[in-house]
């Protein structure tokens, strides 16, 4: 069996907002802090990952971990409108020197759910300048990316365009009390990706990918949430439907990209309805989420065939347990699925694992993805036996 190439990239995944905390000018933050927001939890110092950075790259490269995802905060590099700020992306040219120096090849994303309030309450990405509010922060900050290679345009635009709706109903009730449960509950019952959305990241997306390899070295692409959806008996056209306005309009687009990310946790069957929820199961994760670790090869498989052979990067894979056990025994299969994939000649560059540590899961703090445990109130970091499981994996480039 062909084994994965020497240069195999193995390590965890993290996003700005959900682990540096204090997000202060950012559309999260002004969403959880409203009078009516849903979420249980704020995200606040979040994990302070934005001061502890170096202990958590040390102790990923201690594990024996060769690589870490994370984000650059426009929200912190741009806070208002025009206002640049140097010394945040120095802040982050420091995190690119330090996953360096400890041998961890920095895979950097420019934009993972969070946008500058300013950017957000002005019509985000539907705004006509879009595009080019974007590429100037990128042209801002590529003087810092001068040594990466794996650059990250848009973080799953096709959940971004899923959760347009959602959103929106969420900023219009946050002036007025009380209604922001009712607007959810609705906005829930009718979502689907929103198309125009979608072809508006597209845009952004290409125009992204022309300046980060006018400005720097680096490889781009940018990294879809794929739910390796199957068919149920007889709804194949409407699998095929789903199929293309969640996921495959997002691989078609990857198509001229250096790479493209692979993200995947669990897998949904399609009826004649749509996808369809999960049904409570004990071995659902803490996400809700059916236990599917055979979705990572389902989605390497699809990617590799939709992109037509672009290389493939798995930049998110994972499962949010309170069990690490369980945690290892996912991971294992999910490993699996990629090593069989690579062996039938797909192109995979490396696993990044989701999460390097537990973190703000969008609202809440409960689901736990993280190799590495944090006491929320001292900031206390305590490696999870995943953490050193994954960095043998590492060591020996494979499962074996
Ligand atoms: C996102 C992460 C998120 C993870 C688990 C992905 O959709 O990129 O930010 O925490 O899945 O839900």
């Amino acid at each position: 069996m062909a084994g994965l190439r020497k240069d195999f990239l193995w390590g965890a995944s993290t996003s700005p907002h959900q682990v540096e905390g204090n997000n202060l000018n950012s559309d999260w933050w002004a969403l959880e802090t409203a009078p009516t927001s849903p979420f249980p939890d704020l995200s606040g110092d979040a994990v302070d990952s934005y001061h502890r950075y170096n202990e958590d790259m040390t102790l990923l490269a201690g594990a024996g971990l060769n690589a870490y995802r994370f984000g650059f905060e426009w929200a912190r590099i741009e806070p208002a409108d025009g206002q640049f700020s140097r010394a945040e992306r120095d802040h982050y040219w420091r995190m690119i020197d330090a996953a360096l120096r400890l041998g961890l090849k920095p895979v950097v994303t420019l934009h993972h759910f969070t946008l500058p309030r300013w950017f957000a309450e002005s019509g985000g990405w539907r705004r006509p300048d879009a595009a080019d509010r974007f590429t100037r922060y990128i042209e801002f900050i590529a003087p810092a990316l001068q040594e990466v290679d794996w650059i990250c345009t848009i973080n799953e635009p096709n959940m971004l365009a899923l959760f347009a709706t959602i959103q929106e109903a969420l900023f219009k009730v946050t002036d007025s009390q009380g209604a922001a449960a009712t607007e959810l509950a609705t906005a829930m019952a009718q979502v689907r990706p929103d198309q125009a959305l979608g072809d508006t990241l597209a845009q952004v997306h290409r125009r992204a990918v022309e300046v980060v390899r006018a400005t720097t070295n680096a490889k781009a692409g940018w990294t879809v949430a794929q739910q390796a959806f199957t068919p149920t008996e007889g709804n194949e056209d409407v699998f095929e439907r789903v199929h293309h306005e969640w996921e495959g309009f997002y691989l078609d687009v990857a198509r001229d990209d250096d790479f493209f990310g692979v993200q995947a946790y669990t897998s949904q069957p399609v009826d004649a309805n749509g996808p369809v929820p999960h049904p409570q199961h004990p071995d659902n994760s803490l996400t809700g989420w059916a236990y599917r670790p055979d979705a990572l090869g389902i989605a390497l498989r699809r990617a590799w065939d939709e992109t037509g052979g672009v290389p493939l990067l798995v930049t998110e894979n994972g499962i949010a347990t309170a069990d690490d056990t369980r945690r290892i025994a996912y991971t294992t299969e999910a490993l699996g699925h990629l090593e069989k994939a690579v062996a039938d000649g797909v192109d995979v560059r490396g696993y990044l694992h989701w999460s390097a540590l537990d973190n703000y899961e969008w609202g809440r703090y409960a689901p736990t993805f993280g190799l590495i445990a944090v006491d929320r109130e001292t900031f206390v970091r305590t490696p999870k036996p995943s953490l050193a499981w994954l960095g043998a994996c590492a060591r020996r480039n494979g499962l074996h």
